[in-house]
């Protein structure tokens, strides 16, 4: 199962979700995890190192891949159950090459407009995307939103916005919490911090969300590409269920 964390907007969250999803993959589903980080910046794989220098959590494997990775990605699909790739926060030959080989794709923004106004070039990016894989599972998390009751209509409205573009919003979403700054240190996961708080729910939730319901307009293409029965491939969901402990 590959499963990329990608988007065009900058600070929206991904190392931060696929750092947690790998901890998540590994911890929980105890399912054999490989990252990729395509970031230059390699947020990830700092996170990574200082995590697999400190005695006190499991390590994790970690790759630095820039550029046409399909194969590469492919390869590392047939040897690690979870492939997780962190893409960072650009369109990219990476990015591209990902979507043509992902199982899923955790697309997080902020319920920002400059984080909303993304959503056309994604647009673009996911079709393109389909007509080569698709069996692509795209969904769009709203993350870091604000936790002030009076603000619960900017998360409405931006899921909202996503609709418009025919696209999943996972029902979960991840609120502004300081533990998502503090788990970072130390290669830390907001899992192993606080494994009974509000932001591991919160994570969780997500990642089931994402692994375990289908897509309907991926399920679609996929009808309308190869014209038969309207029925979706429960493949990796069903293996994450299995493995799920
Ligand atoms: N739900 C949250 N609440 C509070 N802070 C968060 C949350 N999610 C992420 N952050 C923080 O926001 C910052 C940016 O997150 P992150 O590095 O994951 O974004 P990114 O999308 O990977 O950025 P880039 O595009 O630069 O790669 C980090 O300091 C991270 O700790
Ligand atoms: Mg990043």
């Amino acid at each position: 199962m590959i499963i990329l964390i990608g988007g065009e907007k900058g600070g929206s969250g991904k190392s931060c979700l696929a750092q947690n999803l790998a901890v998540y993959l590994q911890q929980e589903c105890r399912l054999n995890v490989m990252v990729v980080d395509c970031d230059p910046q390699r947020t990830t794989s700092k996170w990574v190192q200082a995590r697999n220098d400190n005695d006190a959590i499991t390590r994790i494997n970690c790759v630095q891949m820039y550029g046409k990775i399909r194969e590469d990605l492919l390869s590392l699909g047939g040897h690690y159950e979870a492939v997780v790739i962190d893409c960072g926060g650009q369109d990219s030959v990476a990015l591209r090459a990902a979507m043509s080989v992902a199982d899923f794709a955790l697309l997080p923004l902020r319920p920002k407009r400059r984080d909303l106004q993304t959503l056309e070039h994604v647009d673009d990016l996911i079709n393109n995307s389909l007509m080569f894989n698709p069996k692509l599972e795209c969904a769009f998390v709203l993350s870091q939103c604000p936790s002030l009751p009076n603000q619960a209509r900017r998360i409405l409205e931006a899921k909202e916005v996503v609709g418009t573009w025919d696209h999943r919003v996972l029902d979960a979403i991840t609120y502004q919490r300081n533990i998502y700054d503090d788990s970072e240190e130390a290669g830390c996961s907001v899992l192993e911090l606080e494994p009974d708080g509000k932001a591991a729910a919160e994570l969780r939730q997500i990642f089931n969300q994402l692994l375990q319901q289908p897509n309907q307009r991926a399920i679609e293409l996929r009808y309308a590409h190869s014209n038969k029965q309207l029925e979706p491939q429960y493949d990796t969901r069903q293996s994450i269920a299995i493995s799920h402990q």
